[in-house]
């Protein structure tokens, strides 16, 4: 995948599997995010093959993948700022297949959204709160793939910890999650396998006790102090500054094992 003369993925293959979270991990500019798009059919890549179930859906766009599965949040957040929490996770119903009535309702719940918030125009929303109408408005279309760019940015340890067992229980639940997340802490506790990229390459596999403990690791976490000057400095010009918030104290780590679906735990600080 190249963007004009600089190439952005090189030779990347990962598979995604039901059932379980994948991580890609990486410093600033690795093209954690490029990976999300050539996946998702937001950009294409100039050669290399993307499939679903064994079908073949490189040539497809965006939307006819997100009718087919594949639903996706992004690193900086999008949503509709005029319209309300339940009107925004409608739209992501609408996409998705087949459109179901009570999509809106069964995951407004399941992301703590179901209150007065739910009428609340997304504007002005606590980050927190709008990473949750993010993510549900991708559970809406009932997808079979979940692709998660940096879901925890910005968010506080209560609100990770609640991120992370939702995350745990879908995949439970069979559903493969794909998540590009520079929380070190949270990768560990949450992903099955864990890809490491380095400018635009996978250069290592494998489950995070092994892989998060090898030199890329402190790569990735050296560069996650660089400024966020730096970490912008090849984005197209406008682009808004990056962030990515991190957290200075561990987090306990939960056991890992089969979870049921059950709605957000919302953190008092959260709750709205
Ligand atoms: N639209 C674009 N045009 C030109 N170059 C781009 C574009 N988008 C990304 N790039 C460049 O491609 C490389 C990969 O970017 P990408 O956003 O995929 O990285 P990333 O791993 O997601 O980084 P981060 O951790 O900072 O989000 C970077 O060098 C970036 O500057
Ligand atoms: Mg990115």
């Amino acid at each position: 995948m190249r963007y004009g003369g600089f190439v952005a993925l090189d030779g990347v293959e990962l598979e995604v599997v039901a059932g379980r979270v994948s991580a890609v991990v990486g410093p600033n500019g690795a093209g954690k995010s490029t990976l999300f798009h050539c996946l998702a059919g937001t950009v294409r890549p100039a050669r290399g093959t993307v499939s679903l179930g064994g079908r073949d859906i490189t040539p497809l766009s965006a939307q006819a993948r997100t009718r087919l599965g594949i639903a996706r949040t992004f690193q900086q957040s999008a949503v509709f700022p005029t319209l309300t929490v339940a009107e925004n996770v409608r739209v992501g119903a609408e996409q998705g297949r087949p459109w179901d009535p009570r999509a809106v309702e069964r995951t407004l719940r399941l992301l703590g959204l179901d209150g007065p918030v739910r009428a609340r125009p997304a504007t002005g929303l606590p980050t927190g709160t709008l990473r949750r109408v993010e993510l549900a408005r991708a559970l809406a279309a009932a997808p079979r793939v979940l692709l998660l760019d940096e879901p925890a940015a910005g968010l506080d340890t209560a609100e990770v910890t609640a991120l992370a067992r939702i995350l745990k229980a879908l995949a439970a639940d069979g559903m493969a999650l794909l998540v590009v997340e520079h929380d070190l802490d949270l990768v560990a506790g949450l992903a099955d396998i864990v890809h490491v990229m380095t400018a635009g390459r996978i250069v290592a596999s494998g489950p995070p006790g092994s892989v998060l403990h090898t030199p890329e690791r402190r790569s990735a976490r050296d560069h996650h102090h660089l400024p966020a000057a730096r970490a912008g400095a090849l984005r197209p010009p406008g682009g808004p500054a990056r962030r990515h918030p991190r957290r200075t104290r561990p987090r306990p780590h939960r056991a890992a094992g089969p979870q049921r679906l059950r709605p957000y735990d919302r953190p008092a600080r959260a709750r709205r």
